[in-house]
């Protein structure tokens, strides 16, 4: 597959999201496109910001899982934005990070569904996962980092240390023909600037229907993981903050992102 190659990616913004963007990076290998931007742009207040990298050595997914990261096949991307709102924005944020990315996924012909709070799956197997990392402003603002990676073509070999049901774009196309990551990264930077632009005027209202019928989970029974504590409900979808809504017992709780993972009944 083609190398990553900036000024292919550049030509999937608008004129405007190039001017907007103050600094990016693309490199070979990094241990974590995330700390990058933390370090590089959050830290340094240079934003708004991206960097992609070939390869991670310490790819970081959620829950404290690695995120596996072999070279020159996938996309791996973290974008820096600052929002003025404060941290109390993010949990619904993340969930429409995950519909923006969904809707450019299901462009190429795939058939993409999401599992809360922002799993991008296929037939109930991972194809991209979104975390976000965050750094507290003493004003309060948030500078943001959002990572994404998306299994383009995951070599078999490096399938091994997947710990969880996952695939990617080649296998559900059948096909490595037509695939250009250049132009797939381009077009996922471009839609999250659109939608970090945005947000704060928008918040998650214009984002919440399309999340829901993307959902897996709702009408279904779901298992709760928080603390080792295993709880089963049926699942009634999301509130207007982007939290789980789930009925146990007769009784609807609610439930962050922050503390829970969730199971699709078997
Ligand atoms: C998940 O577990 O679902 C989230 C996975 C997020 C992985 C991406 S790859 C680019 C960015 N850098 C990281 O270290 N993690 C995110």
């Amino acid at each position: 597959m083609a190398s990553l190659d900036w000024n292919v990616i550049l030509t999937q913004l608008s004129a405007e999201q190039t001017l907007q963007l103050k600094a990016y990076s693309l490199v070979k290998q990094v241990g974590s496109t995330n700390e990058m931007a933390l370090q590089e742009f959050c830290r340094k207040d240079n934003l708004p910001a991206v960097c992609f990298a070939e390869s991670q050595t310490h790819g970081r997914g959620r829950n404290g899982r690695c995120w596996v990261s072999p070279e020159s096949q996938n996309i791996y991307m973290s974008v820096a934005w600052r929002f003025k709102s404060g941290i109390e924005i993010l949990p619904a944020l993340s969930l429409a990070v995950g519909v923006v990315i969904a809707d450019v996924l299901n462009s190429y012909g795939l058939d993409v569904s999401l599992k809360w709070p922002n799993d991008i799956q296929v037939k109930g197997k991972k194809l991209a996962g979104v975390l976000l990392e965050s750094q507290v402003k003493v004003s309060g603002e948030v500078n943001l980092v959002i990572g994404v990676g998306l299994n383009v073509y995951m070599p078999d070999m490096d399938a091994l240390n997947i710990d969880q049901l996952w695939t990617d774009i080649v296998r559900e196309k059948n096909s490595i023909n037509d695939l250009d990551r250049n132009e797939m990264a381009g077009k996922l930077l471009s839609a999250i600037m659109c939608l970090c632009s945005g947000y704060e005027k928008t918040g998650f209202a214009s984002y919440r229907q399309k999340w829901l019928d993307y959902d897996v989970c709702s009408g279904v029974e779901v298992q709760l993981i928080e603390a080792g504590k295993i709880n089963t409900g049926q699942c009634l979808g999301i509130n207007e903050k982007g939290a789980l809504r789930v009925l146990i017992d007769g009784d609807e709780q609610i439930f962050y992102a922050a503390d829970v993972s969730v199971r699709v009944s078997a």
